[in-house]
């Protein structure tokens, strides 16, 4: 039996100004390799959980492992630099960082960790083979990210999550701003790239179409067993936060590669 890269256990998650919890998880595993498309209705947590297995948001209670590593075990300065090491994230904003050239913005995890730039080999040429193979064309490298069309940014981000090999490759609905053709071809890409590097993906979308494919298909209501988590009424406010909860450190470079917290997260980021 292979040994997971990632695990779940007893994962409790309540959103500080939440009557109930948002997840409540007993067990999910993910192994090398493994191509996991996760779907479900809107708001049944699944950014909240991608956001966990990052290590962005902590649970308030349970464990979740990734590679071995409990991640309730690190200061939130360390989740960062594990994250940035060993998790690669594309997130449906992209979060790529406007004043810097596609290359750079490619290369960013390479300058912040050494271990994926030491993984990457040359990490010139592996962001150039990652474009390349993305159908970016060179003409565009050297073009600030924001002059891209939203699909070529789409797939600077993935080009961004993959380089340096990490072992585990987490995808938000990545292809919600393509079109239907561009979206196939982007998936068929990033499922290649992830097989070619040994990377396990955890890929979320709505579109059941995007499922064929993947080797596990997974629904939210199979592994959360909170039933009808509803959210609160429209345009009420988060309340207080607790301590703890959002632990988010570092440059706002190094935040490029974390994930965007769920849509009132970022309200009150701002
Ligand atoms: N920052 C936050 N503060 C409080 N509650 C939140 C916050 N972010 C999300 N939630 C709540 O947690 C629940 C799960 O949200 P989440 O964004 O994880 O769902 P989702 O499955 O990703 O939905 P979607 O498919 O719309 O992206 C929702 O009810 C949402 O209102
Ligand atoms: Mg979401």
């Amino acid at each position: 039996m292979p040994q997971p890269v990632l695990s779940l256990e007893n994962l409790l998650f309540r959103w500080p100004d939440q009557v109930g919890a948002c997840l409540d998880i007993a067990e999910f595993s993910v192994v090398a390799d493994e191509q996991v498309f996760i779907h479900g209705e809107s708001g049944s947590g699944k950014s909240t959980l991608l956001n966990l297995i990052a290590g962005v948001l902590t649970p308030q209670q349970g464990n979740i492992t990734a590679l071995g590593q409990p991640l309730s075990a690190l200061s939130a300065a360390a989740r960062d630099r594990f994250r940035v090491d060993h998790i690669g994230l594309i997130f449906q904003q992209f979060n790529l960082i406007p004043y810097l050239s596609v290359l750079d913005n490619v290369l960013l995890p390479c300058r912040f960790s050494a271990r994926r730039s030491q993984r990457a080999g040359d990490p010139k040429q592996a962001a150039a083979t990652l474009l390349q193979h993305l159908d970016l064309d060179a003409g565009l490298w050297q073009r600030k990210a924001t002059q891209l069309s939203v699909g070529q940014q789409q797939r600077v981000a993935a080009a961004r999550a993959l380089i340096g090999r990490p072992e585990i490759v987490i995808a938000d609905e990545p292809t919600s701003a393509l079109d239907a053709a561009r979206q196939t071809a982007f998936l068929d890409l990033l499922r290649r790239e992830c097989a070619a590097a040994n990377a396990a993906l955890l890929f979320v979308s709505h579109d059941l179409r995007l499922a064929d494919g993947f080797g596990r298909q997974i629904e939210m209501s199979q592994i959360n067993r909170v039933a009808g988590f509803s959210p609160p009424p429209a345009g009420e406010g988060p309340g207080e936060r607790e301590p703890g909860v959002f632990q988010r450190s570092g440059s706002i470079d190094r935040l490029a590669l974390s994930p965007t917290l769920p849509q009132r997260g970022r309200e009150e980021k701002s």
